[in-house]
Formats: C-alpha cells, structure tokens, sequence
C-alpha cells in the first residue's frame, strides 16, 4: 500500500514529542496536504485538562493556519509512557489501533472529502487499518449544509 508506510513512520517521528504528563497516552499525527507536504502534530495536554488538544487536531491546525486547506490522508500512531524508549528506536506493536475521537473526525470533516479522505490508524509501521472519514464518520454534518 504506498505511500501508508511513510506517512506512518512520519507521526512515529514525532511521538516523543506528545506532551501527556497526565494521560501518559502519546499520540502523534502525520497529515498529508493534496500537494505532498506533512503537517505533524502531537497531543498536548494541560494541567486544567480541557485545554488538552488532540494530535490530529495539532496537525490540522498547524496547516490551515499556514494556509493549506486540502488534505488527502492522515496517520496516527500512540504509545503508552512505557512504550516510548522502544518506539523512538524501532516501532513497537502498541494494543490498540488509535482510532480519532469524535471531535477530531469533525474537524477532519471540514476540510476533506469524507469519501477519499484516508485515515491510517496504526499500531506500527507495518500494522495499521486503513478508512475512509465517510467511514468513520457516517452521515456527518458539514460546510455545505450552511451554504445559500
Ligand atoms: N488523544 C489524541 O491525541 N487523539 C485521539 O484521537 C484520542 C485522544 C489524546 C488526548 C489526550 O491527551 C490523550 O490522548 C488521552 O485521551
């Protein structure tokens, strides 16, 4: 499957960055733009707590505030605290397939096609399941519905 392997090991790249002092769930995202660039993000959590942000969000911020409004796929990859020494130095099976909270799918939803935009959920660089948004956000709600 071209291109998954790259993209995963770009968010593998950043997981040492998480900033999750209170979860201890690392996560980090690699999102690719139509045009090929990467925009990484990590979650960076808070001692308030619900200014934590999510990974995917960071990425998706990070982009569109640098103008870039066109994506084609996203990986993310997590790591318990425990995992993360092995993980920064060959990826590491992690037990669950970090699947995008439902904020996060929104967000995704308001700058991509929920039937080609491509979602990499990865435990490692070569165990990941593949979606589409449509598929993991059904019936969604979205910019066109606002449009006169
Ligand atoms: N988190 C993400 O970064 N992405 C997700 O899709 C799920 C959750 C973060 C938020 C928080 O820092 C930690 O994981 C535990 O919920």
């Amino acid at each position: 499957m071209p291109g998954y392997t790259d993209l995963i090991c770009q968010a593998l790249s950043k997981v040492q960055d998480s900033y999750a002092p209170y979860s201890h769930y690392h996560v980090a995202a690699a999102l690719r733009s139509s045009d090929g660039r990467i925009f990484h993000g990590i979650n960076i959590e808070n001692a308030a707590y619900t200014p934590t942000v999510c990974a995917e969000r960071t990425a998706f911020f990070k982009a569109v505030s640098e103008g870039v409004r066109s994506f084609d796929a996203i990986a993310i990859v997590a790591a318990a605290k425990s995992d993360l020494p092995a993980r920064m130095q060959a990826p590491a099976a992690v037990p669950c397939y970090p699947t995008p909270c439902g904020v996060c799918r929104q967000v995704m939803r308001e700058f991509c096609d929920p039937d080609t935009f491509t979602v990499i959920l990865a435990r490692s660089a070569d165990d990941f399941k593949v979606y589409t948004l449509k598929e993991l956000l059904p019936e969604s709600f979205g910019p066109e519905f606002l449009q006169t």
